[in-house]
């Protein structure tokens, strides 16, 4: 009897993550989803953790003893004021790019060993909001704006998951970064018009749009590049949650940024270890 694959995906006692995590089960995997708070998941194997800090990462990964499938689904964070996390970093930067980089670089054993390992990181389209130098005030200490920085810490996830599967080519894991598109969770509805100016006129419209973008559905591009056997050979892509190519801005492309976001990411999470 072959034991069946097991999966690891973060944030996922809610929003897209829980739907991504019972998507897996129904395809027979063990799945451990993580949260902040104690609940009991039927189906599910649920590990308490608050993934904010560089030491609660290294923590995780030393509880994991077998994975095939890592979905670094845990991020977006927008709030109205800049907070720190313990290690001295910028809440969403930590959530959304350092909590990543850490728990998947501390699992790689353990995902090299599956022979057929798979990394998906749940980015979004907000990354094209970020159009500066990604190197510049990374921790927002200059200028502090929810959306920009989200679309920055996306930005930078989304370079960094490409350093991570240029050095994976040719190791049996892969690793691809994915906007699930819109669905309406607690990090949905905790959105205010404050938050996202731009909404502000069209606010009760874009509400609307929203209560009816289902988790289920967002879940569906991940949930592919997860299982689906034609994404086995998949890797260092972007894409949209129609599965298709998404139009990320050009420095995403250049391996000499994608180099230096990791660098970036190790210097960050460095003293934290
Ligand atoms: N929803 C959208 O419209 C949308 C669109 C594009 C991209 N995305 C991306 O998709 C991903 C999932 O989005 P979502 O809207 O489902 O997120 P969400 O509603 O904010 O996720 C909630 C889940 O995350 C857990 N969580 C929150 N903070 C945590 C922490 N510090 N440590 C551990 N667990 C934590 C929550 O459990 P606890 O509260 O118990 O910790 C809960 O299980 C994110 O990366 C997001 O940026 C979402």
């Amino acid at each position: 009897v072959t034991s069946p694959r097991t999966a690891l995906v973060t944030g996922a006692t809610d929003g897209i993550g829980i739907s991504i995590a019972r998507a897996l089960t129904s395809k027979g995997m063990r799945v451990f989803v993580t949260g902040r708070r104690s609940v009991d998941l039927p189906g599910l194997e649920f590990l308490q953790v608050d993934h904010s800090t560089v030491a609660a990462n290294i923590a995780l990964a030393r509880k994991v003893t077998r994975l095939d499938v890592l979905v670094n689904n845990l991020g977006g964070a927008l709030s109205a004021h800049r907070s720190e996390t313990a290690d001295s970093i910028e809440n969403t930067i930590a959530l959304n790019f350092v909590g990543p980089f850490v728990l998947t670089t501390e699992v790689l054993p353990l995902l090299r060993h599956s022979g057929s390992g798979r990394i998906v990181n749940i980015v979004s389209s907000a990354l094209r909001m970020w159009r500066g130098d990604p190197f510049l005030d990374v921790l927002a200490t200059e200028q502090f704006v929810p959306l920009q920085v989200l679309a920055h810490a996306k930005l930078l996830n989304t370079l960094w998951t490409l350093a991570l599967a240029r050095r994976l080519e040719g190791s049996g894991v892969v690793a691809n970064a994915v906007n699930p598109g819109m669905a309406w969770t607690p990090g949905t509805r905790a959105l205010t018009p404050e938050l996202v100016p731009a909404w502000r006129w069209i606010w009760p419209i874009v509400r609307w749009f929203q209560k009816r973008a289902s988790a289920e559905k967002a879940a569906q591009a991940p949930v592919f590049l997860a299982t689906a056997p034609e994404a086995a050979a998949m890797n260092g892509r972007v894409l949209e949650s129609n599965l298709k190519s998404m139009a990320v801005p050009p420095v995403v492309a250049d391996p000499a940024a994608q180099d230096r976001t990791w660098e970036l990411a190790e210097a960050l999470s460095r003293g934290h270890r």
